[in-house]
């Protein structure tokens, strides 16, 4: 047994300990988006910090947490709250978290995260779908060991956002009228925010939407073979698009804004998909 499977095993015993929720689809909730999760029918609730060997999440708006529950029926386990790499942990790290959403049962993953507005069409509110993403200025989370219980060495990432799925996330935002855009995101480190000059490159290379998380998760979900969706919540504009400073605050209140949106959007998406 490689070693990687060997430690994922031994996390999610811990787990079970908890609970043995059997969830069909997996939710990632971004920066000011969590609240989603208090509004379900819950069944569970895990904090990372309770389980031995889980990155714990310590940003302001991130409540570090799974929940277990249903969505209309659908059974469901969400992240309440992501790991990011820039709390210090390596990408292969801050993913462990996907891979036991994977082996608790989940075989679809729904990535959610707050983004800056890289594309100056796009504007502080609106919600895209990710049609594809940049991710080669993190270190990949693939690196060293396969766990080939898991998936291959050389894992392909075309199509890594589902069809199916962008499919109906587009049908879920038309069915609650919701003008959704498309796109593609870039994942830089983090934690600072993006120079103007970065921003321009970002821009130069096709992406759409800048932020900190999503690529990573997607990557190690891929890996798994899970049926992967996407949708950033364009808080801001990226820097130098616009004159406003950039803070988090910033941030979470704007993806706050959107909730309600944001909501119905996701319920509607995993009725759809579950
Ligand atoms: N850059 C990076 N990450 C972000 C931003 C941004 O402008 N907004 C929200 N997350």
């Amino acid at each position: 047994m490689s070693k990687g499977y060997e430690k994922l095993l031994q996390i999610l015993s811990e787990i079970r300990k908890i609970t043995d929720f059997k969830p069909k689809v997996a939710l990632v909730l971004g920066s000011g988006l969590g609240e989603y999760a208090d509004k379900i029918e819950i069944a569970a609730t895990v904090n990372y910090s309770d389980v031995k060997g889980l990155p714990t999440s310590g940003v302001t708006g991130h409540k570090g947490r799974f929940v277990f529950g249903y969505v209309k029926g659908v059974p469901v386990v969400i992240m309440q709250g992501r790991v990011h790499s820039y709390e210090g942990y390596t990408t292969e790290e801050a993913t462990v978290p996907i891979r036991l959403m994977k082996l608790m049962g989940a075989e679809k993953l729904i990535l959610t995260n707050a983004a800056g507005g890289v594309n100056p069409e796009f504007a502080p509110g609106d919600l895209m779908i990710i049609e594809d993403h940049i991710s080669c200025f993190v270190k990949s989370p693939l690196i060293g060991e396969n766990i080939s219980e898991l998936g291959e060495r050389f894992p392909d990432m075309s199509d890594l956002y589902s069809k199916n799925i962008r499919s109906a996330i587009e049908a879920s935002a038309e069915k609650c009228g919701i003008n959704i855009k498309r796109g593609v995101y870039i994942q830089l480190s983090g934690p600072n925010y993006e120079t103007p000059a970065e921003i321009r490159m970002c821009r130069a290379l096709g992406a759409d939407a800048v932020g900190m998380s999503t690529a990573c998760e997607a990557m190690v979900a891929k890996h798994m073979g899970m049926e992967i969706g996407g949708i950033s919540c364009i808080t801001n504009m990226a820097a130098g698009i616009c004159a406003n400073k950039l803070s988090h605050e910033e941030v979470s209140l704007v993806a706050g804004r959107v909730s309600d949106s944001f909501e119905r959007l996701i319920t509607e998406l995993v009725i759809r998909i579950g």
